[in-house]
């Protein structure tokens, strides 16, 4: 199966817009509901793929699972299994989430290596800190992660050696299963952060200091279900931000927390763009010349290294010269060969894309290469002169629910094709 996301470039995107649900929290919120021993709804879930894949994992477990329109109803009472199968985990970095939970609810967990995109060096050594740490038995022989309860699982004191959001997470959920009190140090505070440790209270945990560099658990308490609403998910509303303002649009962004976004919103105000917000909504408005500006991915709240690639993107066209410095992976400017194909004048010395910004891009058939890879695309195609066809749509929809259809909404031309695999022509683009 081939598919593809056609986009004519040069419409201002007009209109309003609503954010669907995190996927960064969703991925870990569907996971911490199998620690509990009574049924859980969560609502607002984004329709993704990644979304798909933890349903699917969590059936083959046995849980008995239903979604339907963002909301998943999951009754964990049924698991038997501890070892979900490679085929599904290799789909997503998420999957490793499971280690912590099936631990927690059946005292071993068996499950292979995370996949997800290939974004640079993605070492697991701080969740693993996290759980021996905790008193977990961690073997990682045959690239699997076989965890297993000892009799000194308990309580203790995690220093991260860098925020991770992944070690965060899951040396949350390890710590919730464990008796007594765990103290995270240099926790990552990312908004999924906060919203992961709001569902695990909710269900009856004790987690104080999410958002802080300093989370505080007592562990060992029995988790009930409960009833959630994942948090808008800060990623997409960033790149509506980003594509409105490359279009030089008009957009109201409803359903946003603008408060996540004030990293983007300062740099975006620093190019020219005006930015209102209010509540739970975002207009970003941009006429007239930009200005170019330097950015350096970071923590939350600094500017987030998922934003990196649709930023640059935009300012591909932005006249003058503007520096994007990536610290967080060491792989994330493949992405900028596709945009060259473009027409764009960048050059990346290291962890630095040096961006000459081009009175105009032109649209061609490009690839994405990564989630993330894909919103810059999405963003290039919408500025270029004439058609792109973009290939890889396979990441973009891991990530950004209905995308064709937001941009429609918007004004502009954007179709997502789905062909077999002897009936795509070349030709036709
Ligand atoms: N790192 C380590 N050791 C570890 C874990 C991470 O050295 O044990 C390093 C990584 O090599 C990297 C940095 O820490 O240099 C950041 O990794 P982190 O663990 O924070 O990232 P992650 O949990 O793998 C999540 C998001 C990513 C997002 C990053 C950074 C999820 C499912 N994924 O990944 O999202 O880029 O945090 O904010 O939450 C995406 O949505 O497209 C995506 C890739």
């Amino acid at each position: 199966m081939i598919e593809t996301l056609l986009i004519d470039g040069g419409v201002r995107l007009k209109g309003e817009v609503t954010v669907s649900g995190g996927k960064n929290a969703a991925v870990a919120i569907i996971p911490a509901a199998l620690l509990a021993d009574s049924p859980s709804t969560i609502e607002n879930l984004p329709d993704i793929d990644d979304v798909y894949c933890l349903r699917d994992i969590l059936i083959w477990l046995g849980a008995d699972v239903t979604f339907e329109h963002g909301v998943m109803s999951i009754d964990p009472r049924g698991i038997t299994r501890n070892d979900p199968p490679y085929e599904l985990v290799r789909k997503m970095r998420a999957s490793y989430y499971l280690v912590p939970v099936l631990l927690g609810r059946m005292g071993s967990s068996c499950v292979p290596m995370p996949g997800g995109c290939d974004i640079g060096n993605r070492p697991i050594d701080q969740t693993i800190k996290g759980l021996t740490s905790l008193g977990a038995d961690v073997d990682l022989s045959g690239g699997v992660i076989r965890a297993q309860v000892t009799d000194h699982f308990e309580g203790t004191e995690v220093f991260l050696d860098f925020p991770s959001v992944g070690a965060t997470i899951n040396t949350m959920l390890t710590a919730v299963c464990a008796k007594g009190a765990t103290t995270i140090h240099n926790a990552a505070k990312e908004p999924h952060i906060v919203d992961t440790a709001n569902f695990l209270s909710s269900m009856g945990a004790w987690v104080k200091g999410a958002g802080t560099d300093v989370i505080r658990i007592r562990g060992g308490r029995p988790l009930h279900g409960s009833n959630y609403a994942v948090i808008p998910d800060q990623i997409e509303t960033g790149t509506l931000m980003i594509a409105a303002a490359a279009t030089r649009g008009d957009v109201m962004i409803r359903g946003a927390i603008p408060t996540h976004m004030e990293s983007l919103t300062a740099k975006l105000l620093e190019m020219g763009v005006h930015v209102n917000e209010a509540d739970d909504r975002i207009r970003v408005r941009a006429d007239g010349k930009l200005r170019p500006i330097n950015i350096k991915t970071q923590v939350y709240p600094g500017f987030p290294t998922d934003l990196q690639q649709p930023m640059t993107a935009m300012l591909a066209s932005v006249p003058g010269s503007s520096y994007v410095t990536e610290t967080i992976f060491e792989n994330r400017f493949r992405y900028v060969d596709e945009l060259r194909r473009m027409g764009a004048n960048i050059r990346v010395l290291e962890r630095t894309a040096i961006v000459e910004g081009v009175p105009q891009l032109r649209g061609t058939r490009i690839t994405a290469t990564d989630l993330r890879a894909g919103a810059a695309m999405i963003v290039a195609a919408l500025i270029a002169e004439g058609r792109s066809e973009i290939k890889g749509v396979k990441y973009i929809m891991r990530g950004y629910e209905r995308i064709d259809e937001k941009l429609r909404l918007l004004g502009a031309m954007a179709i997502h094709k789905t062909y077999a695999d002897n009936e795509y022509n070349d030709d036709e683009f």
